[in-house]
């Protein structure tokens, strides 16, 4: 089955195939077709131009595309979509003054939801969460990674990891997990970071690997949750079963979590609101790519990870929502493209890149998703009529969306 989009007002980041993300400079560039056609060969870009070549073809469905826009769906690459519950009662406790490192340490926060995770059935969190992949997918999001973490005992981290499996059975997005094998200490290990870790990583790891559970493996590296030689023990383990690291670093405070990623051959560094010289100078000559998540700082109200620091030094930059009860309770990728050109000073053409190709390569799929490309995924958004690319993060509280397609077909059909 052939779709054909014609008369598409502008066909926004086309890439070759060998380009697998954007970094410095041409971040700045997004490349674009004005007045352009678009052919769809079953779930594949297949072909695409301007109007003037658009083939002739009959036995097509064709869809008139006039003052509407194509981009490729958002590729957002770190969520927690999948978890029991809420945490609307912190949200309040924050408004009325307490911070997000005080609620914890008055047991709310990650042990909160993990509490609410572990008595909450396999069955009922896939009921739960489903939802919210529902609701991302509506809202653009052809690509998405889904961490654990919020089990923090093997048999509850196991139950998310396959909540996470059984998403990819059932629907149509591309998904990558992750085993956020240290996210929080359990008050049953209080005092011993070591004996948790031991526990998690020999009751886990083994099963991941016949289950076929997850690719990645992240840490919460940070004063007060997990340090820097826990961070290496995990890291040194999961290594051992292949499982590439994905690390929440420099969220409230820069403790070395960068370079020990960059070491261990990490795919991303997430967080990043503290940055220092030395977090920069090893990113640069690493396949490591930073990750900004600014739901997170709008939410909590924490410093916005300085994109310009980032991107000024020549490093890639990828953005993705965060999607957590704690810290970021949305998956709007729209509306995180729009706070990173508002509050991180990032161009609409480097945010766009940020959240589709630069996304995808934080998930390693840049070879299947993030730009419209021959032989990709035909994951894409067609907006409703707007005036140029810009007006998306411009006008930010606006649903520009008029459909979303993954593998070719329409999502609202
Ligand atoms: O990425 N920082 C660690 N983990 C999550 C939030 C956890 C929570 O508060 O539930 C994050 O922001
Ligand atoms: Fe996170």
């Amino acid at each position: 089955m052939k779709t054909l989009f014609i008369n598409i007002k502008e066909l926004v980041q086309i890439r070759e195939a060998s380009v697998s993300y954007v970094a410095g400079k041409a971040m700045k560039l997004l490349p674009t077709i004005k007045n352009a056609y678009l052919l769809i060969d079953a779930d594949r870009i297949f072909a695409f131009g301007p109007m003037h070549e658009c083939p002739k073809e009959s036995m097509l469905e064709v869809i008139d595309a006039k003052g509407k826009m194509i981009l490729p769906a958002w590729c957002d690459s770190h969520t927690h979509i999948v978890y029991a519950g809420s945490r609307e009662e912190e949200f309040k406790d924050r408004i009325n003054g307490l911070s997000y490192e005080e609620i914890a340490a008055n047991g709310g926060g990650i042990l909160n939801s993990a509490k609410t995770l572990q008595t909450t059935s396999e069955n009922d969190l896939y009921e739960q969460s489903k939802v919210r992949l529902e609701e991302v997918m509506a809202l653009g999001t052809g690509a998405i990674e889904i961490k654990s973490g919020y089990g923090l005992s093997p048999e509850s981290e196991l139950k998310m990891l396959r909540v996470i499996k059984r998403f990819k059975k059932e629907y149509p997005i591309p998904i990558k997990a992750t085993f956020l094998a240290a996210h929080a200490l359990p008050k049953n290990f209080a005092g011993d970071t070591t004996a948790f870790l031991n526990d998690m990583l020999t009751k886990v790891l083994p099963v991941i690997k016949k289950e076929n559970l997850a690719t990645a493996i992240d840490v919460f590296c940070e004063k007060g949750y997990f340090s820097i030689a826990d961070t290496k023990q995990v890291l040194k383990e999961a290594k051992d079963y292949g499982l590439i690291p994905k690390l929440h670093v420099n969220q409230f405070n820069a403790i070395g979590g960068v370079s020990l990623a960059v070491k261990y051959n990490a795919r991303s560094v997430d967080h990043l609101e503290h940055i220092t010289e030395d977090d920069i100078e090893a990113l640069k000559n690493s396949k490591t790519i930073p990750v900004a998540l600014p739901g997170c700082s709008y939410f909590l109200g924490i410093p916005f990870t300085p994109a310009r620091k980032i991107i000024n030094a020549g490093l890639p930059l990828a953005l993705a929502s965060d999607y957590n009860p704690g810290s970021a309770p949305s998956g709007n990728m729209n509306f995180i493209v729009s706070a990173a050109c508002i509050k991180m000073k990032m161009t609409p053409e480097e945010a766009i890149n940020a959240a589709t190709i630069n996304g995808a390569y934080a998930m390693d799929i840049q070879d299947e998703v993030g730009s419209i490309t021959k032989g990709k995924k035909a994951n894409l958004i067609l907006t409703k009529p707007i005036s140029s690319y810009v007006e998306l993060p411009y006008a930010f509280g606006s649903n520009f969306i008029e459909q979303v397609f993954l593998n070719g077909k329409s999502i609202s059909n």
